[in-house]
């Protein structure tokens, strides 16, 4: 007996729902970063704060974005977790070259490339990051970051970062300062 798809779908999207908080309507549709420099953009980010507080348990979580030869965007990604450090490589490519800073990154040849846009960056200091996938047309699902170039940034810096998201409709009411504690073992 086979189990028609429509009944299957929300049991495959459950663990996604569980940690996450979905919204009800289609993915608001921010503006990004003007004239977006992904060569400034490259290097070191620190994971400052994020959408929503998921499962990654993981503290000093940070990522290194560098150009390849072919133009793609290499990420590697990295956290503490139980005392150990670990790394996920991915791609990243500009998806749209109209809006450059609308980046899609996928950690997996099998998995399509992930939303990833820059909403803002000053390259320097920090960056606004958020990615969002309609779900059926009747809700969505997103993640937002905000990032530094320090393990810590002035809790100003982050009050405005959570202006911005929502004057753009983005729901930051549950972001959470990510760890960024005892993280020596990442030099
Ligand atoms: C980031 O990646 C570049 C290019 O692979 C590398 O040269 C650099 O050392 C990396 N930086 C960190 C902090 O991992």
């Amino acid at each position: 007996m086979t189990t028609p798809l429509a009944l299957l779908f929300p049991l495959l999207l459950l663990p996604v729902i569980k940690a996450q908080v979905p919204h009800w309507g289609p993915c608001p549709e921010p503006t990004v970063q003007p004239s977006f420099n992904l060569k400034k953009f490259m290097g070191r980010w620190f994971e400052i704060a994020k959408l929503p507080a998921q499962f990654e348990k993981g503290s000093c979580i940070e990522t290194n974005f560098s150009m390849k030869a072919d133009q793609t965007i290499r990420v590697v990604s990295s956290e503490i977790l139980k005392g150990e450090l670990r790394t996920i490589e991915g791609t990243g490519v500009i998806e749209d070259l109209k809006n450059p800073a609308k980046l899609g990154i996928s950690y997996s040849y099998v998995l399509p490339y992930s939303p990833y846009w820059i909403l803002s960056t000053d390259y320097e200091n920090s960056a606004l990051i958020y990615s969002c996938t309609d779900i059926l047309h009747v809700f969505h699902l997103d993640f937002a970051w905000v990032l530094g170039r320090t393990r810590n940034l002035p809790s100003a810096t982050v009050d405005k970062a959570r202006e911005i998201f929502t004057s753009s409709n983005i729901d930051v009411s549950r972001m959470v300062a990510s760890r960024q504690q005892g993280c020596d073992k990442t030099i």
